[in-house]
């Protein structure tokens, strides 16, 4: 198995270009299963995810072609079911369920079950489809839903949830009569699957806010779009660099996308400026600490709290991170002590006092962003730190130790 091995210490310096959103992608290749004819979507990353939703619509009928520009197109669904095999590794998988029933009347889909960051169920998903008629029965593990034809609904969603409000979105685009979500996620990436939808066809307002409309239509028509660009790959360099002393130009990026993170960034000491195509992020002369909390957007991303307590562990002070989206995300932790950290976990708050330096020390991957914690607390320790269990990096951050090596920093990935 793959390591990636860092010597630390090295201020980045330079360019470095944002891929595609990884989170915006896997609902808009879903999307294509709403539709006859080709679809042709720009700027996909490559990603393992990516690799493995691809793999999940080519068994349900999809012809694929491309990889950075992906032509995919779906005639005719010969099966709509999602195994075990494929959820297990990736549970937006799910994002498929609306898509089938609303297009071919049935789907089978496996329940996700338990993940290294919490429960994380999708009965908000299930709800809302019975809410528009779909008779939904869980079977040996599987999610079975029906429906001869799906029927506008007013849904109400308990808690914001993304791949809910994307999953029911694109459910609803081919209903019978007119869907209102409240409650909706506001995330960049449902405005992205909303324009991909529009594009199709489908007749969608709000989305964006937390109340999106969607008129049904009896059918789409292929599209031609373009992924947003990741904004938690950009955040996770932004504060690379501020780890490290360094000063780079994150290109690409949509700096509104990050408003929260680039308002946090700020009151750590961090000097960040809008430059043609994206933003110039250099490092304070101290690193402020600064209590965080998670939220959904426009609030600060859960998917970049292990990578902001990677840097509050090197603040001058103490900070609070509170993660009120997950239950259970903070397994970065105990590795980021391993490498000299001080971090306290009590309930959904880690108290975080800042030490002067990390450590080198050998360290495994637990989930993506976690993953992502370790490689910037290696890049800013001293010494040389060890990752193993990389698989976890590679599903979201495309060559990751290519664009930090192009940076200035030592860094390699070892077989
Ligand atoms: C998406 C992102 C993930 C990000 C997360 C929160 C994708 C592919 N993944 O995940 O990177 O960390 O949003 O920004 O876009 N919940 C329920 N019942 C449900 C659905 C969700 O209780 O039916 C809960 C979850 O357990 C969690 C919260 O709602 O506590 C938010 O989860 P959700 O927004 O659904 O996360 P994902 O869409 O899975």
């Amino acid at each position: 198995m793959d390591k990636i091995v860092i010597n630390g210490g090295k201020p980045l310096h330079g360019n470095v270009q944002i891929s595609g959103a990884k989170n915006a992608a896997l609902p808009v290749l879903a999307s294509a299963l709403l539709t006859a004819g080709t679809n042709t979507f720009h700027n996909i990353p490559d990603l393992m995810d990516i690799k493995t939703i691809k793999n999940l619509l080519i068994s349900m009928g999809a012809a694929i072609e491309g990889e950075e520009t992906i032509k995919i197109s779906v005639d005719k669904i010969i099966n709509p079911t999602a195994s075990y095999d494929l959820v297990k590794t990736m549970r937006a998988s799910i994002l498929v369920l609306g898509p089938l029933v609303a297009r071919a009347g049935t789907a089978r889909v496996s329940l996700p079950g338990g993940c290294a960051i919490g429960a994380r169920p999708v009965n908000l998903h299930l709800k809302a489809l019975e809410d528009m008629g779909a008779h939904v029965e869980l079977n040996n593990g599987y999610i079975e839903a029906r429906a001869k034809k799906l029927k506008g609904a007013e849904i109400y969603f308990d808690l914001t949830t993304v791949t809910g409000t994307e999953n029911i979105m694109m459910a609803a685009t081919l209903a019978q009569g007119t869907t209102i979500l409240n409650n909706a996620a506001r995330e960049p990436e449902v405005v992205n699957l909303a324009d991909v939808l529009k594009s199709m066809g489908a007749k969608i307002t709000g989305a964006g806010t937390d109340v999106i409309t969607i008129e049904g239509v009896t059918s789409l028509k292929p599209a031609e779009a373009e992924i947003i660009p990741d904004r938690i790959e950009a955040g996770t360099f932004m504060i690379a660099a501020g780890m490290t002393g360094g000063e780079i130009n994150v290109l690409g990026c949509n700096a509104h996308h990050l408003d929260a993170l680039i308002n946090k960034l700020r009151d750590t000491g961090m000097k960040i400026a809008p430059m043609k195509n994206g933003l110039k992020v250099s490092a304070g002369k101290k690193i402020n600490s600064v209590d965080v909390k998670t939220l959904p957007y426009p609030g600060f991303a859960t998917d970049l709290q292990a990578q902001i307590m990677a840097y509050m562990a090197i603040g001058s002070g103490l900070s609070v991170i509170s993660e009120t989206v997950f239950e259970n995300r903070f397994m970065h932790v105990s590795e980021l002590l391993r490498m000299g950290a001080d971090i306290v976990i009590q309930g959904g708050n880690a108290i975080v006092r800042g030490v002067p330096k990390l450590h080198g020390a050998q360290t495994m991957a637990t989930d993506l962003r976690a993953s992502a914690s370790l490689v910037l607390a290696g890049l800013a320790a001293e010494g040389t730190t060890e990752i193993s269990r990389v698989y976890h990096i590679d599903r979201g951050y495309q060559t990751i130790e290519k664009k930090f090596s192009a940076l200035g920093a030592d860094i390699k990935r070892v077989k």
